[in-house]
């Protein structure tokens, strides 16, 4: 009979993750009161500090859509930038391109969804109609020398539609590797997924795109994100988005929540072994601040321990 430990070793696990932080951005763009400029500097700063080295810092999209993403380019122009952190931000066209590179970042994200009412509903426009348009994104982004990210939205359900079909989730995220994207991010927007669809989602994906290619997006509605975290971490991903504290949700998802915390899944890979080069106290500090700064509860249960406690939980080895 196999033991606990043999069966362990089949497992894929990454010894390292790169954690993409997209509280700034995800976390801020459903915030119902407004965050000021100061507030989203000392988040993006905190964060920086502790390590993170792709921040999200915000998005170039319609301001009467997301009035909270209306000050992005005054928080690129204001934060202290680390070298080598990346300060990346989400547009969804060429006029949100422009946006980016006059705010002089190096990286953007660019978005699509699995779902064609979820597209009508946030971009005002069909699945075919984005990948057109954001092609021109990556194209003009590329030939200006900057990285660009992709999103595939609904990748386990959609809230206008239900149930989504794995062959969409696919096509999109090929779509997006084939127009340059130098990694897909799949986002489970409603946080409806559980691990083993999760699993069977990714096995669909790395049919058509390699696993080192993929990054996952998990918000945590049913209290799912971490446990479909270390389901990807299974089969090799090794680029997880988190949001500090938990915060995060999109307009145009209703009923969705948060994204994973970030002091959650770090202190879970601290636990594991894998390297995230991230300062988990810093972190925390972060999101104990952006939290008081709402005025609401952190959702993350590490960094409610580690700020409790005034010190790091000791990991318990197996
Ligand atoms: P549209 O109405 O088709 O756009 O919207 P349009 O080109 O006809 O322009 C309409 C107006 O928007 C014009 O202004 C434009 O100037 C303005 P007006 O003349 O009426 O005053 N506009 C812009 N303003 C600033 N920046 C821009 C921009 N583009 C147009 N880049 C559009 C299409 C995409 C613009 C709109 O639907 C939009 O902004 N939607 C917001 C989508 C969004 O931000 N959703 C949340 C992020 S996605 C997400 O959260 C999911 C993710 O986290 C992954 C996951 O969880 O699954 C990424
Ligand atoms: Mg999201």
């Amino acid at each position: 009979m196999q033991t606990v430990q043999e069966h362990l070793v089949r497992d894929n696990y990454p010894p390292r993750v790169r954690v993409v932080e997209v509280s700034p951005r995800d976390g801020l763009q459903n915030e119902p009161a407004t965050v000021d400029l100061a507030t989203k500097v000392a988040l993006i700063e905190a964060l920086a500090a502790a390590g993170l080295g792709t921040i999200e810092c915000g998005s170039f999209v319609s301001s009467k859509r997301v009035p909270q993403m209306a000050g992005t380019a005054e928080v690129l122009a204001t934060i202290k930038r680390i070298p080598g952190v990346a300060y990346s931000v989400l547009v969804p066209n060429l006029q949100g391109l422009e946006a980016a590179i006059a705010s002089r970042s190096g990286e953007i994200a660019i978005f699509a969804a699995a779902s064609e009412s979820f597209s009508q509903h946030n971009i005002q426009c069909s699945i075919a109609e984005s990948l057109s348009r954001l092609r021109q994104v990556a194209d003009a982004a590329i030939a200006s020398q900057m990285r660009v990210r992709g999103y595939v939205s609904c990748v386990l359900g959609c809230p206008y539609e239900g149930a989504v079909a794995l062959d969409a989730v696919v096509h999109v995220a090929k779509e997006l590797i084939n127009m340059g994207c130098y990694e897909v991010s799949l986002g489970d927007t409603i946080g409806v997924g559980t691990p083993r669809a999760t699993q069977a989602m990714i096995g669909r994906v790395v049919g058509e795109v390699p696993i080192g290619r993929l990054a996952v997006h998990f918000h945590d509605t049913y209290g799912q994100a971490l446990a479909n975290v270390l389901a990807a971490l299974q089969l090799g991903v090794a680029v997880v988005d988190a949001a500090v504290a938990g915060l995060g949700g999109c307009p145009y998802a209703p009923g969705a929540t948060g994204n994973v915390a970030t002091e959650d899944v770090v202190y879970m890979l601290n636990g594991m072994e894998i390297e995230t080069g991230i300062d988990l106290e810093k972190l925390a500090e972060a999101g104990r601040a952006i939290s008081k700064a709402l005025g609401r509860e952190s959702q993350s249960k590490a960094a409610a321990a580690i700020i409790s406690q005034g010190r790091r939980v000791a990991h318990i080895d197996p």
